[in-house]
């Protein structure tokens, strides 16, 4: 949104925004606390409209009254592939090539370990600083399993990447959306640029997954997994997914070779045969409640125009460093985010040095973002429920809490667990 030539936004600008945006309507969709402005749908979705009453239809007509005829009856052995076919349309997939499973954590190990147990595969796993802990973390362990095989984790700066691309390396890993940032790889370029090396790159796409169009066939990737519980809006703690291109299923061996993954697991054999297709990424029995509750998620995004998605995240984007710069920069809050929408994410994050408690005032006044360190202010957009009035508030709001200095109050200096 851009200011009336010579003036500043004004809030009637974003209400005009809502009123003519193609989205709007998507918002009855969700069960949202009256009057709180949610811009933490980055960290977790809220829930649906109908997820109640579908929670509630599992417990008594399948759970309660069908008990484990349910595996047949009601579908719940078929779960993983068919959340996988809802998650594919997001991703520019086709409907075999995504699984829900496990989480995002697990998955990446799963795909990594088969990538680095290829015949003939180099040893050095290349990872980015800006990856997502975990992603790190993940890579460390299995490289540790691997050791005595030569194999070794290399973790780069950001820009370092595609010159580390080399001869040793056996498979990359990259996060799309930095999650403190919110700066966007250009997935396209860079899994061009691996796939000339002849590296596979496993991306994790948990930031990216239901916040903007993906194009993963088109854009030649070829492995990937994301999140459940952020812009899919599957609840706590959600299954995560895998997606990995057509051709190359077969040739990948699960390191998690459960049961649920075997071509057929009540045939009871002592060994192991995987499954064909994605079924093989599946390990132990999937958590029913949380795969129903990721379904129900997912219904939210039912008949939503993909582009429209992509040009809201990015006008809210947009809005909220706009006003940021006009009215935050005397106070010492700087942008984190590049200002060109193309780089983004669906985030914005800004810098105060008084991040932690300046967050916590903010939240105090219902307007809830989250807090990562060292400095960073985040702020989520799910275009499917945000208003571009809401980021106006949010923005007021947060004008509100540093010019009466809210945030100097000792209660919210205590530090939370989760930040
Ligand atoms: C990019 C990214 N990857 C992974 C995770 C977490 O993965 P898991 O589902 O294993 O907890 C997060 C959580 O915020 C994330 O932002």
């Amino acid at each position: 949104m851009s200011a009336p030539p010579g003036g500043r936004l004004r809030r009637e600008d974003a209400l005009e925004r809502d009123r003519t945006d193609p989205l709007a309507s998507f918002r009855d969709r969700f069960e949202l606390p009256e009057g709180l402005i949610y811009l933490d749908g980055n960290s977790l979705g809220p829930p649906s409209v109908g997820m109640r009453a579908r929670i509630e239809s599992l417990l008594a007509d399948e759970w309660g009254r069908d008990l484990v005829a349910s595996w047949n009856r009601h579908g719940w052995f078929r779960l993983p592939e068919r959340l996988g076919a809802r998650i594919a349309p997001l991703l520019g997939a086709g409907e075999d090539e995504v699984i829900a499973a496990d989480s995002v954590s697990l998955n990446l190990f799963k795909l990594l370990a088969a990538l680095l147990r290829r015949p003939g595969s180099r040893g050095v796993v290349l990872a980015e600083a800006t990856n997502f802990p975990t992603d790190l973390y993940m890579a460390e362990g299995l490289v540790g399993l691997l050791r005595e095989s030569g194999a070794e984790l290399r973790i780069v700066p950001p820009g370092d990447f595609e010159a580390a691309l080399g001869p040793e390396v056996a498979v990359a890993t990259l996060t799309q959306v930095d999650f403190r940032t919110g700066r966007k790889h250009d997935l396209r370029r860079l899994t061009a640029a691996a796939r000339g090396a002849e590296i596979p790159i496993v991306w994790d796409l948990s930031h990216s997954a239901g916040a903007f169009p993906l194009h993963l066939n088109d854009d030649g990737v070829e492995f990937a997994v994301g999140c459940g519980y952020k812009y899919l809006n599957g609840g706590p703690g959600a299954p995560g997914f895998l997606y990995v291109a057509r051709h190359l299923q077969q040739s990948l061996d699960s390191p998690l070779s459960g049961w649920m993954g075997h071509r057929s697991p009540f045939e009871f054999e002592t060994r192991y045969r995987p499954a064909d297709g994605m079924r093989r990424f599946l390990s132990g029995t999937p958590g029913i409640l949380s795969m129903v509750a990721l379904e129900e998620g997912l219904r939210t995004f039912e008949g939503v125009d993909l582009a429209a998605l992509q040009a809201k995240s990015e006008a809210l984007g947009d809005l909220l460093l706009g006003l940021a710069g006009e009215r935050l920069g005397e106070f010492g809050v700087e942008a984190a985010s590049p200002r060109d929408a193309r780089e983004r994410g669906s985030q914005v994050s800004l810098r105060h040095p008084d991040g932690y408690p300046v967050m916590q005032a903010l939240i105090a006044r219902g307007v809830v973002g989250d807090f990562r360190e060292p400095d960073l202010l985040r702020f989520g957009f799910a275009p499917l429920y945000v208003r571009y009035a809401d980021v106006w508030d949010a923005v007021e709001s947060l004008r509100e809490v540093l010019v009466r200095e809210e945030h100097r109050e000792p209660r919210f200096r205590d530090r939370n667990p989760v930040t």
